[in-house]
């Protein structure tokens, strides 16, 4: 119980509003922490005979979050099999009227509860006795649609462990008494139901095979996430889409289907890099206030190995093999959701300029929604933190379909999209927990600049250009720690905005997309409205929103829209306005006109807004604890959004 309960606490950032176990089915709305204690209320004298327990915490698609509703999801009232879930099942509503008018009743309002009456029907109906349940789940989900990452339990196969996924991510962690004998698992192609095996031995038996002769002595442990197992073994096992992993008396097997040509037909087994401490919150008061302070080491670790400040050489490793197809091509589309897609808007001016090329910016939903056209000749970049988000992995494989050359900007290593691009970038960040985006924003940010830089390599009207960006890129660290020193300074400034229901947020340029992430971060986590604004849109209806009692953050850094900034400044002073400015430290010409200010240092222009978004983190983070809200988990969103 305490090593389920402990991992669904290290997901739970992954999205988190009801919880649930196996076989005793006790589910609860709420946090982790309240399940656990209805499950030491109620079965605290329980004594189970298995090894082999199943938990979930759910962050609702279908239906309200309350007990009913949360996994494990059961087939009947004896809980023949029971199944978790995460993802969604988009034809669900066929098969649920399908299996109704078998007489199979639901209890739940949930997509998810068509898959244990699905494999309970398909075991009442089997042909044979002697199916394994690798069979009944392989039969399972040649019939579902969507998106899903699922293991199951059944009375009928005691002890036993049936693990699937497509399109959500699902790792095995293994953890043996004994040296691993084998540094990766073979896949077991099962045959196809009309084609009879010569030794007559069951159709669908597979040898499982054991990393260790006997399998004694073997944990084995399914996860959506490495932090879920970290503090138990590094040694991990990626599955792909429609695998189906097995674990029989202590030995684990994976199964598929049949081979596709050039498919790799073993998994192998990777050390994770991750320590616990990672995941650990250290002496901050949340996740996101310690990702705030490690961004002077995460930038630094974007950089690492990539960059050489002696040669001004810049190398992305990953993008290496490509780099003479990607400097072929006729444009850029920079891709991705929520955080992620400031990113991108951050970096475009200056890709524009390395690069130039026409570069496109695009929210992967909106991307999907106009059915855009994409050509051969376009190099697509999906920028996602996760490498899990549903959107910008539709715009993924939209945009493969069309022949694209696609490269991934992701931050965990075996992501969905960071083995469906045909190359990529890992931004090195560390793990990130907090929902509210903040070190993996000014990693990607730094990745971005950096494959601008390398695409810039050769071109000599560039080189005096290059030269300041590197040297910017090498003090970026030591400047980051100096804006953290301005915490004090920042938290007052919270002190007197907590209270607000509004704060506007306005820049231009280099910094625009400062705005619209200091924003997200604000309305994401203190819930207080908050909005974007392009300074130059001033005059074209924000200004109507300024008066004395309008809390407004201006972002006017001495870069070549220093002048336009200033002239939206008066703007916003001559109507009463009083705007808290984010500016260049020592710049009296525009703190004489600031109700209160906060000076910077000043860096080179396309990378002010590594800089500037800090104090909007630090604000928001201070404003969230001011009002009294969980900064980790914010209400309503999740860390990865797995569904469309
Ligand atoms: C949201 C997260 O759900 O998804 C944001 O709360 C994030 O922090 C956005 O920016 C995109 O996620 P990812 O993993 O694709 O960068």
């Amino acid at each position: 119980f305490e090593l389920l309960v402990k991992g669904l606490m290290r997901l739970e950032y992954r999205g988190y509003d009801s919880a649930g176990k196996d076989i005793v089915l006790i589910k609860k709305k709420g946090k982790v922490k309240a399940l656990d204690e209805e499950l030491y209320s109620k079965c605290v004298a329980a004594v189970l005979g298995t090894h082999f327990g199943i938990a979930h915490t759910r962050w609702a698609t279908h239906g309200e979050p309350n007990a009913i509703n949360s996994h494990p999801h059961r087939s009947d009232k004896n809980n023949e099999f029971v199944v978790i879930h995460n993802g969604i099942i988009t034809n669900y509503k066929e098969l649920k009227k399908y299996l109704n008018s078998k007489g199979y009743e639901f209890e739940s309002e949930t997509d998810t509860e068509v898959i244990p009456k699905l494999i309970k029907y398909v075991y009442d109906n089997r042909e044979r006795d002697d199916l394994s349940f690798s069979t009944l789940v392989e039969r399972v989900i040649q019939q579902l649609e969507g998106a899903f990452a699922l293991v199951f339990k059944s009375r009928y196969f005691p002890g036993e462990a049936v693990a699937t996924r497509r399109g959500s991510p699902l790792l095995i962690g293994v953890r043996s008494q004994h040296e691993l004998s084998a540094e990766h698992i073979p896949i077991q192609y099962n045959r196809t139901p009309r084609e009879k095996n010569s030794h007559n031995r069951p159709e669908d038996s597979s040898t499982a095979v054991s990393v260790t002769g006997d399998g004694k002595g073997m944990e084995y442990y399914f996860a959506s996430d490495a932090s879920a197992i970290i503090e138990h073994t590094n040694k991990v096992i990626y599955l792909e889409d429609d695998d189906i992993a097995a674990v029989v008396s202590g030995k684990l097997s994976i199964h598929r289907l049949n081979r596709q040509a050039g498919e790799d037909p073993v998994r192998a087994i990777q050390t994770l890099q991750m320590e616990l401490q990672e995941i650990m919150k250290g002496n901050f008061e949340a996740f996101m206030q310690k990702e705030i302070f490690e961004q002077p080491e995460s930038v630094f670790n974007t950089m690492r190995g990539r960059i050489c400040f002696e040669t001004n050489k810049v190398v992305l490793g990953g993008l290496k093999d490509h780099l003479k197809e990607i400097k072929r091509c006729r444009r850029l589309i920079v891709i991705g959701c929520g955080t992620s897609f400031h990113a991108a808007v951050a970096t475009r001016q200056i890709l524009e300029e390395l690069t130039e090329l026409p570069v496109m910016v695009e929210l992967a939903s909106d991307f999907l929604d106009r059915n855009t056209p994409v050509f051969r000749d376009d190099v697509c970049f999906y920028i996602s933190q996760s490498g899990e988000t549903a959107d910008t992995l539709m715009a993924l494989r939209y945009c493969k379909e069309r022949g694209a050359l696609t490269v991934g900007v992701t931050n965990t290593v075996g992501s969905s999209i960071c083995r469906e691009t045909d190359c990529g970038v890992h931004i090195n960040a560390g793990p990130e927990i907090g929902v509210a985006s903040t070190k993996a924003y000014t990693s990607q940010f730094v990745s971005l600049i950096m494959f601008g830089l390398m695409m810039s390599e050769d071109r000599i009207s560039l080189q005096g250009r290059r030269l300041e960006i590197i040297n910017g890129l090498r003090t970026l660290p030591d400047m980051i720690k100096k804006v953290l020193a301005l915490d004090k300074n920042i938290k007052s400034i919270a002190d007197e905005l907590y209270e607000q229901k509004s704060l506007l947020v306005m820049g231009r340029g280099f910094n625009y997309a400062t705005c619209l992430e200091g924003a997200l971060k604000i309305k994401e986590i203190t819930y207080m409205h908050s909005e974007g604004i392009l300074a130059g849109e001033l005059k074209h209806g924000p200004l109507a929103l300024i008066d004395k009692d309008m809390p407004v953050i201006m972002i006017i850094m001495r870069d070549a829209c220093y002048t336009k900034c200033q002239n939206a400044l008066q703007q916003v002073t001559a109507r009463s306005g009083r705007p808290i400015i984010l500016c260049c430290q020592d710049d009296p010409e525009v703190s004489k006109n600031a109700y209160k200010t906060i000076g910077l240092p000043q860096t080179v222009d396309c990378l002010q807004g590594i800089l500037s978004v800090i104090p909007l983190q630090l604000m928001s983070f201070h404003l969230a604890v001011l009002r009294g809200f969980d900064v980790d988990c914010p209400r309503n969103l999740a860390k990865s959004v797995t569904v469309e």
